[in-house]
C-alpha cells in the first residue's frame, strides 16, 4: 500500500511514539504518575510520548499548530493545520499493564480532519486513513460492519468515573442500550473504540464528553470505512462536542435513537 508523504510523517511520529510507549509499558510500575483529577492520571510515558511526537511532527512541518493532550498549544503560522494529538490514549490501562492503548494522531485543515492515525504498540496494529482514499489497518482496507440490527449488535461505550459530569446520564443510556443489543464492550481507550468500529470489530460506539485528541483520528477512521461518526443530533461531529455515536448507517440510526430516549416517568 502507497501511503502519501503527508501520511508518512504521521506514521513514523506513530510508530517512534509507540517505541516509546513499548519501552515504558515494560517498565510501567517505575514510572512517575500524577493525577490531573477524579480518577484522570497522566505518568511520563504519555509526556515522553507526546514529545516525541511534537518534535517529529513540527520538524516535517514547521508552519503547523499542535494540539496534544499534556502539554500547551502551539499556535502555527500556517493558519490552515494543525496537529491534533493523544500521545496515550487508554492512561488507565497502560498504567496497569493492560495492552489496549494507543497513539492517536489526527490532521486538521481549515477546521476539516484530513488525515488520522491509530497506533496500538502492543498489537502491532495501525489505523490509517486520509479523506477520500479509504481506512486500512495495517495493509488491510476497512469497512465496517454490515449488521443491520441492533439485537445483532456487540457495541462499545465509554464508561464514566463516578466523580465526572455524566455518570447519572450514562446509567439510564446504559440501561436502554443494554436491552436492545447482542453485548456492551468497554475498551478505556477512545481512539480504539473508533479503530474498532472502522474495523467492523464493534458495530456501533457511543460515549460523550471526549476531547477533540481523543476522537479526531478516529472519526476519520470510520468515515473513510463507510461509517457514520456524529453528534448525538446526527450532525457532523464537531471535535469540539465531544459527542460520538457511530456505527453504519442501521446502526448509527438505531444507536442514537436508543441513547437519547426520555427518561421513563411512572
Ligand atoms: C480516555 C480514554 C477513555 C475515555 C476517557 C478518555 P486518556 O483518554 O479515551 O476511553 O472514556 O474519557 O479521557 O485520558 O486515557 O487519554
Ligand atoms: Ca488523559
Ligand atoms: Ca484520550
Ligand atoms: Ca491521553
Amino acid at each position: 500500500m502507497a501511503r502519501s508523504a503527508l501520511l508518512n510523517v504521521m506514521v513514523q511520529a506513530a510508530l517512534k511514539a509507540g517505541k516509546s510507549l513499548s519501552r515504558d509499558f515494560g517498565e510501567v510500575q517505575n514510572l512517575q504518575v500524577s493525577v490531573k483529577g477524579p480518577a484522570d492520571f497522566v505518568s511520563q510515558a504519555d509526556r515522553r510520548a507526546e514529545r516525541v511526537i511534537r518534535d517529529e511532527l513540527l520538524k516535517a512541518r514547521p508552519t503547523y499548530g499542535f494540539l496534544g493532550e499534556e502539554s500547551d498549544e502551539i499556535k502555527g503560522t500556517d493558519g490552515a493545520h494543525r496537529w491534533i494529538v493523544d500521545p496515550l490514549d487508554g492512561t488507565t490501562n497502560f498504567l496497569h499493564g493492560i495492552p489496549l492503548f494507543a497513539v492517536s494522531i489526527a490532521l486538521e485543515r481549515n477546521g476539516e480532519i484530513v488525515a488520522g492515525v491509530v497506533f496500538n504498540p502492543a498489537t502491532d496494529e495501525l489505523y490509517t486513513a486520509e479523506k477520500g482514499s479509504g481506512a486500512f489497518l495495517n495493509d488491510r482496507r476497512l469497512r465496517v460492519a454490515a449488521r443491520k440490527v441492533l439485537s445483532d449488535a456487540v457495541v462499545g461505550c465509554g464508561v464514566p468515573h463516578l466523580g465526572r459530569r455524566n455518570h447519572g446520564a450514562f446509567l439510564i443510556e446504559l440501561r436502554h442500550v443494554m436491552g436492545e443489543v447482542a453485548g456492551v464492550r468497554r475498551l478505556g481507550a477512545a481512539a480504539l473504540d473508533l479503530a474498532y468500529v472502522a474495523a467492523g470489530r464493534f458495530d456501533g460506539f457511543w460515549e460523550n464528553h471526549l476531547n477533540a485528541w481523543d476522537i479526531a483520528a478516529g472519526l476519520l477512521l470510520i468515515r473513510e470505512a463507510g461509517g457514520y461518526a456524529t453528534d448525538w443530533n446526527g450532525g457532523a461531529t464537531s471535535i469540539e462536542s465531544g459527542e460520538v455515536v457511530a456505527g453504519n448507517e442501521y446502526i448509527h440510526k438505531a444507536l442514537t435513537d436508543v441513547i437519547k430516549r426520555p427518561v421513563p416517568t411512572k
